[in-house]
């Protein structure tokens, strides 16, 4: 996804300056080459989730030690990739390791409750102030069960999302993910896009899309489909657009509007639930949503998702109106790790360490931004932040669509070749700061992202 260019830059200097960077990264991936090579005939796309599929190519990766990985050609890095934002505990962490080894030598999966399950519901409970709670096994399928629950409670089928919001793969949320600028249509009520081949339509019609940031977009949608609008998910920190935070009441104004037309709110906290702070998100706004998804972060690095809810909306569930269900759900293995990660990990005082490292390195990033004078600005929530190349505040998916996604590729490419893994996927992503990362760590992420940021200079 290619946006328009930013004002003065030269499109040949820059895409040299991508070629240059991209052949010391081949140069550097040899082993990286000949897995991806054999893995083509045995894994379909030659990864194992398509957005592994990388620029120039599939990194593999061998192990990770606190906050660095180590590739198959030995490279080792800091790691800021965090794999999209579950890394938050950093690598093989001693209190998950711990867990995960006693519970590992004691049975995994019974598919009947266990203590862990109650510890860990009573801990996102007092966090994110919802009363109760469910585990499944990823953030699609949280943000799955979140959105039958809206759709149960209300009696109502149509459901809203934010353009530019992803919410994972099943079919009512694969609607206007990542649209091109000539699909989106206007800004109050963008047009529908498919985001996938394979959703029908049928399911897509039920998935009406407003613009974030914006409280008479929704409305719009209410009034056009009066009674009939179950609720919106969103997540209230868009962070799949980089980093989008909500304006001012934003969010307390869509909650009391969506109530005062009988409908709900869930609040997509996959990627930002934990990395945004103690109580996540909804804790760093201070607006409680009728629904929570949660997964990623959660399990210090295993496989949890967890739905939270109001006593009303989760009363289906505990009626058994709605069954929510899953071989897997709140398994003996997951349970143990998410309670470490929530009882150990996830302390207040990691918060505060974690927190002054992405000052200071936000502080340094912003320093050599305004030194270098390139047009770009750094945003960060918690542990997650992101460069920004666009010299305005960046409040919806539309402005984020018109950034030039080569500056953020080219970002990716020279940090990785001077030993920092950002996460790929450019423009679109975060990067995530551990509870195990150092001041050294950062020290090398800030000094590459200083001399990044003079070669920009000398190509803007
Ligand atoms: C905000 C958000 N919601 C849901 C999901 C889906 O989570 P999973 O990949 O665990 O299914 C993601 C994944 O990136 C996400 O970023």
């Amino acid at each position: 996804m290619l946006g328009k260019q930013q004002k003065g830059s030269s499109t040949s200097d820059l895409n040299e300056a991508i070629a240059a960077e991209e052949a010391v990264f081949l140069e550097r991936q040899p082993l990286s080459r000949q897995l991806y090579r054999r893995a083509i005939g045995s894994l379909a796309g030659g990864v194992t989730s398509s957005w592994q599929i990388t620029t120039p190519q599939p990194v593999f990766i061998e192990e990770g030690r606190g906050s660095h990985i180590v590739d198959v050609d030995g490279q080792e890095y800091v790691d800021l990739h965090g794999g999209y934002g579950a890394g938050l505990a950093g690598h093989a962490h001693p209190a998950i390791v711990a867990a995960v080894a006693d519970r590992v030598a004691r049975g995994t999966h019974f598919a009947q409750p266990n203590e862990d399950a109650i510890v860990v519901a009573e801990n996102l409970a007092s966090r994110f102030g919802l009363p109760l709670w469910r585990f499944t096994n990823s953030g699609t399928e949280a943000t799955m069960d979140a959105v039958h629950l809206m759709r149960a409670v209300t009696g109502r089928d149509l459901i809203v999302k934010m353009e530019g919001c992803y919410h994972g793969h099943h079919d009512s949320v694969q609607v206007s993910v990542a649209p091109a600028a000539d699909e989106v249509g206007s800004l109050l009520v963008p047009n529908r896009v498919p985001a996938t081949l394979g959703v029908p339509r049928a399911i897509t019609d039920l998935t009406l899309i407003a613009t974030f940031n914006s409280v008479a977009s929704v409305k719009s949608l209410l009034d056009q489909h009066p009674g009939k609008i179950a609720g919106v998910i969103v997540e209230p920190v868009m962070m799949n657009a980089g980093i989008i935070e909500p304006i001012g009441g934003y969010l307390a104004e869509l909650k009391s509007l969506l109530h005062e037309h009988g409908a709900l709110l869930a609040f997509d906290e996959v990627k930002s639930g934990l990395t945004a702070g103690y109580g996540g998100a909804t804790a760093a706004y201070g607006v409680e949503p009728d629904l929570i998804c949660l997964a990623k972060a959660i399990g210090g690095g295993l496989v949890v998702g967890a739905v939270g809810g109001t006593e009303a909306t989760m009363g289906k569930v505990v009626d058994g109106t709605y069954e929510m269900v899953g071989t897997f759900n709140g398994n003996a293995l997951s349970m143990a790790a998410a309670r470490a990660m929530l009882e150990r990990v996830a302390t207040y005082e990691a918060y505060e360490k974690l927190f002054a490292l992405q000052r200071l390195a936000a502080e340094k990033i912003a320093m050599s931004i305004e030194k270098s004078l390139i047009k770009a600005r750094v945003v960060t929530v918690g542990a997650k932040g992101c460069v920004t190349f666009s010299p305005e505040p960046v409040i919806n998916y539309r402005d984020f669509l018109a950034i030039d996604d080569r500056f953020n590729h080219l970002h990716w490419l020279y940090q990785h070749n001077r030993g920092v893994f950002l996460p790929p996927w450019g423009k679109i992503e975060q990067w995530t700061i551990s509870f195990q990362h150092s001041d050294a760590d950062m020290e090398r992420f800030t000094t590459n992202f200083a001399e990044f940021a003079e070669l920009v200079a000398s190509l803007q």
